[in-house]
């Protein structure tokens, strides 16, 4: 392996100090929440090594939304270890992956560390950052060992029909390959919500968590789903060689929280329909900007308009020094600083309002043309 620390890390938020920025738009989840306010009781847990799968109640509760079997599922500390099991369960040195970009970098990060011969799909502004099947099809080669996507997608928000979904599948299928389905924004859709992708094919393996929709990445608690036994079972060796198990703990925080997610979630989703009014509002009364509109999931990748003249690492500079607001530049995920993530329910409505009107003026401010 050759761990490599990614920009998006190294210029995280956490790592920048919340406390010092006033609109933080950098982020890709909803709102951080607070223990207290989840009605959660943890004083009878008994701290012991866990069910190596992970919690049984909590596999079982996920498994029954699904018609899926408790030991189709296995838990995991977030959806980012989760996906380095499965990078580093299916590749070795050299070996072909084809990987949709942008994307959580990760995604792309781990192949790349393994020594994977990585392909990439890439999603375009100007094609809307729609899938290229086509394009999977001409990458597509009997050596690729798995295609990797996420949808909705991070950075952009875009997502795909059902029926494109089932067209990748077939492809992989057809291939002897396997999908990778990162689907942790898959319960923010505001078009029909996909179904679970591992339910469809004992060859795509899901990945998801809680941190992004329901707002609790500091948990750490994340899952696997899939229908094939032999995988699995080195999934769960990759896992206990890791970690053994997951935190009890986070496990069941997430286990009272999925008991009663129809309240606690509820709330989420009204929130982000609300600020994504706000953003699409604001994105059509300025002249700096342009975008491909979400579909789901809780940021958006727009850029500066191509006819605007501008130092973009100076714009970046500014809007934090100057204005105190924070997007994830282009170069987080290997794009043109011209690009920005802007996540727009982390931070409360009121600071996407004013963080929204400080990137125009901070681009008003520092255009040359
Ligand atoms: C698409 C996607 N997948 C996975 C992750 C990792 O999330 P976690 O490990 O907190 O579950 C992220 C985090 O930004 C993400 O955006």
């Amino acid at each position: 392996m050759q761990y490599r620390r990614m920009p998006i890390e190294i210029e995280a938020p956490e790592t920048y100090g919340y406390e010092n920025i006033d609109c933080n738009l950098s982020e890709s989840s909803y709102a951080d929440q607070r223990l207290g306010d989840l009605g959660i009781s943890l004083n009878d847990l008994v701290l012991f090594y866990g069910d190596h799968l992970g919690k049984p109640a909590l596999r079982e509760l996920i498994a029954s939304q699904y018609q899926l079997k408790a030991d189709q599922i296995l838990l995991t500390p977030g959806a980012a270890p989760a996906l380095f099991m499965v990078a580093s369960s299916l590749l070795e040195k050299g070996d072909h992956v084809i990987v949709a970009k942008s994307n959580y970098a990760t995604n792309i990060e781990t192949p790349r560390a393994i020594g994977a011969n990585v392909s990439f799909l890439q999603m375009d502004f100007d094609k809307g950052y729609q899938l290229d099947i086509e394009a999977l099809e001409r990458l597509l080669t009997p050596a690729t060992k798995f295609v990797s996507i996420t949808y909705p997608h991070n950075p952009t928000g875009v997502s795909i029909n059902e029926s494109a979904l089932k067209k990748v599948i077939q492809l992989v299928e057809a291939n002897g390959s396997y999908l990778l389905m990162d689907e942790t924004y898959r319960e923010m859709s505001f078009i029909p919500m996909l179904p679970l992708a591992a339910t469809l094919s004992d060859r795509v393996i899901s990945v998801s968590s809680m941190s992004k929709s329901y707002g609790l990445p500091g948990i750490r608690m994340g899952w696997i789903i899939c229908q094939n036994k032999k995988l699995m079972e080195t999934f769960l060796a990759a896992k206990e060689q890791i970690f053994i198990t997951n935190s009890v703990v986070d496990e069941e925080i997430a286990y009272q929280y999925m008991c009663n997610k129809e309240k606690l979630f509820a709330p989420v989703k009204a929130t982000i329909k609300k600020n994504f009014e706000v953003l699409k509002h604001f994105m059509q009364n300025q002249e700096v900007l342009e975008w491909v509109e979400p579909q789901g999931g809780c940021a958006c990748f727009p850029r500066i308009k191509k006819s605007i003249q501008i130092d973009t690492t100076q714009f970046h500079e500014v809007l934090l020094n100057k204005y105190s607001t924070y997007v994830g530049p282009g170069h987080w995920f290997e794009q043109d600083d011209r690009y920005m993530r802007i996540g727009y329910s982390w931070d409360k409505t009121e600071k996407l309002e004013k963080g929204m009107g400080n990137i125009v003026k901070a681009i008003q401010e520092l255009r040359t043309a």
